[in-house]
């Protein structure tokens, strides 16, 4: 057994009661000034205050002792919604966008996703998973531990599995713990137009069943959007998922109100993802059946779009997650301390809510948090120390790195 002990530690750090963390609880931090963190085998046995936890481990080997004077020490982040595998980036089209051609506009002339979908049909899978593998490494050196990422550039069974299978195989190449979501449903192909439900049934029928059996994603995700899928087609997709023993996720009124946050709810789905145009009633629905709301203010800083009301959310004590949404279209960022300060400049959470969001809740988004998003007894020791003195110095400076090092089961893997 390998003992590490990571001494002189301003540990900061949500706990984890067991569900996602709502209403006050989402700001509730727990702070040790001189702090230690007692870790063996990549697990932590207990994170809190330093003299007791030498304590602990006085009659015990310690093979490592790191001093973490002068950093801030929190959970590595999850990154709970991602598009980062994808085969080429779409710089030319952000030229457009940023011209005042609408997002939704380039996507009904063939282009935003249905251009990526493209590329992806073009790559090889090795490709795919090299260039995955970049932008896993590129949110690792700025703290995310564990991140989700979607298929979705696919739309056909063979590209689709391509994507799942490079998603898999950049995960494997990397320390990061990555949860895989199958969103076979994220735009309806050129030849499908006429037909949507066509597609629909393609997905449910075709595409589903293979993904499960495989065994190659956790979650299934649907964009339902005015111009793309229906409430009606996401439920329809989603129920069948749920049959076959996949998490729910959905991309909810992210531009429109079409109802996504009340589906969610009916469906029990784990998340619903944006929600910048939901309404009240079906926020309240969320929070009642325990759906996590996974917010995504560097999307709406790249739409130029008014950010979702996080503050209404706190109140209705729904959970929020915080996440990039990482794309080629509409947030290319691999950052969660950049999404960090937009939530905390432009959204009004608190720094301490914000770090539940980018950790904990987002532990639970993927359902993970027996594992990771805390630094309670029994979860990997994952942590970035952080050049600051509390999770304020996220938002405070801004548009650099704050993490001078990140650990991964106890083990520095960046910085
Ligand atoms: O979450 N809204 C749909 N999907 C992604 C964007 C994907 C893309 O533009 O390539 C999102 O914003
Ligand atoms: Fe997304």
């Amino acid at each position: 057994m390998i003992r590490k002990l990571f001494l002189n530690a301003n540990i900061h750090t949500p706990v984890d009661s067991g569900r996602p963390a709502a209403g006050e609880d989402q700001g509730r931090l727990v702070h040790h000034e001189k702090g230690a963190l007692l870790v063996e085998d990549g697990l932590i046995v207990e994170a809190g205050d330093e003299v007791k936890i030498v304590g602990l481990s006085l009659e015990k080997t310690i093979h490592q002792t790191v001093d973490c004077r002068g950093y801030c020490l929190i959970p590595g982040f999850v990154d709970s919604h991602t598009h980062m595998c994808f085969a080429e980036r779409r710089e030319a089209e952000f030229a457009q966008r940023i011209s005042g051609v609408p997002y939704l506009e380039i996507l009904n002339q063939g282009g935003g996703i249905l251009s990526s979908v493209k590329s992806v049909a073009g790559a090889s899978e090795d490709d795919l998973a090299a260039n995955t593998r970049t932008h896993i490494l590129s949110a690792l050196s700025l703290g995310t531990t564990t991140l989700e990422i979607k298929s979705g550039y696919g739309l056909d069974l063979a590209n689709e599995l391509k994507m799942l299978n490079a998603i898999h195989r950049s995960a494997d190449t990397s320390p990061v713990d990555v949860a895989a979501t199958f969103l076979g449903a994220h735009a309806v192909p050129l030849e499908y137009r006429e037909r949507p439900d066509e597609f629909v049934d393609l997905v449910i029928n075709e595409m589903l069943p293979q993904v499960a059996n495989q065994g190659i994603a956790g979650f299934c995700d649907v964009f339902c959007e005015e111009g793309v899928f229906t409430i009606d087609q996401g439920r329809r997709i989603l129920t069948a998922a749920g049959t076959l023993g996949l998490g729910l996720k959905i991309h909810a009124d992210e531009v429109h109100d079409l109802g996504g946050a009340g589906l969610a709810a009916e469906l029990h789905a784990v998340s619903a993802d944006h929600l910048l145009a939901a309404n009240r009633e079906n926020l309240a629905l969320m929070a009642q059946k325990g759906c996590v709301a996974t917010l995504l203010p560097a999307t709406a800083f790249s739409l130029g779009k008014p950010y979702a009301r996080a503050r209404e959310m706190v109140e209705l004590a729904l959970p929020v997650a915080l996440a990039t949404d990482c794309n080629p279209g509409s947030s290319y960022t691999e950052s969660m301390p950049f999404t960090i300060a937009l939530a905390v400049m432009n959204m009004g959470l608190s720094p301490a809510e914000a770090l539940t969001a980018a950790t904990l809740n987002g532990a639970y988004a993927l359902g993970m948090a027996d594992r990771v998003g805390s630094l309670d007894a029994g979860k990997q020791a994952d942590f970035i120390l952080l050049d600051g003195e509390s999770p304020a110095i996220l938002a405070y400076h801004p548009g650099v790195s704050p993490a001078k090092a990140v650990y991964k089961r106890g083990e520095k893997v960046a910085g």
